[in-house]
């Protein structure tokens, strides 16, 4: 798809939309793997959730993420299974409300929402466009790391960019000049102490002192 709706233009906020299946993979992947995999609510009342739990003014509740989105009463039977097909626009319509949450609930909702899935999107179209992406380790089976955040562990891919050659040096390349790291304007004090610490020459960090 990569090259297809954004050409080889560069991203811009235009093409998104003509973007629709990436936005599909995006949820998908949100729904089995939600990056928060967890947020709280609490009930302003005391009420009984679902006839059976219930429940006190301000006890808070904790919503599992990956238990909501494999919820088979939601999903279906298959509902642990990869599909991006649920999010189509046939689709998407019948998903039951409230049963895709990864960008939390309510007033205390994800404010980065549509940045992050605009970014994700642009990210994935430019790096599909340019790149063949491979698994590095065809082997591999998932594993979450899980912090405050869920992440897969030691997942690598490949880039080839089309039409590439990559062949071995005959001699050894000369090394190109490169400029004194990091590089300071002279009389910027405030970075000199952290120079020395790492053993840049005081000259590169200048003839300030702090
Ligand atoms: C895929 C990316 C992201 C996911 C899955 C995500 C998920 C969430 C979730 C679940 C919450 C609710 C937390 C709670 O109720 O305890 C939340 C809140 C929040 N997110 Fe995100 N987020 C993402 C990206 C971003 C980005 C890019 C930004 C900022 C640019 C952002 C800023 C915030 C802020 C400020 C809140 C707190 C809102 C409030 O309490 O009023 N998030 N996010």
């Amino acid at each position: 798809m990569g090259g297809g709706a954004l050409g080889s233009d560069s991203a811009t906020f235009e093409p998104l939309p003509r973007l629709g299946y990436l936005d599909q993979l995006l949820k998908e992947t949100l729904r089995l793997w939600p990056t928060a995999p967890a947020f709280n609510v609490a009930p302003f009342e005391d009420t009984t959730l679902g006839g059976r739990y219930e429940v006190i003014a301000g006890q808070p509740i904790l919503v599992l993420l990956p238990q909501l989105h494999r919820d088979q009463a939601a999903w279906g039977e298959g509902a642990g299974v990869f599909d991006p097909e649920r999010f189509s626009p046939e689709r998407a319509a019948t998903i039951p409300a409230n049963a895709w949450k990864p960008f939390g609930n309510g007033q205390r909702s994800c404010i980065g929402r549509g940045f992050a899935l605009q970014e994700a999107m642009l990210f994935l179209a430019k790096l599909l466009q340019r790149f063949e992406v491979t698994s590095a380790d065809p082997g591999y089976t998932l594993q979450i790391k899980h912090t405050l955040t869920l992440n897969p562990e030691r997942l690598y891919i490949n880039l080839r960019r089309p039409g590439a050659n990559i062949a071995a040096p005959t001699h050894a390349p000369s090394a190109p000049a490169r400029p004194a790291f990091p590089r300071v304007r002279p009389g910027v004090r405030s970075w000199s102490g952290r120079l020395a610490a790492s053993g840049a020459s005081a000259a590169a960090a200048g003839s300030g002192s702090t």
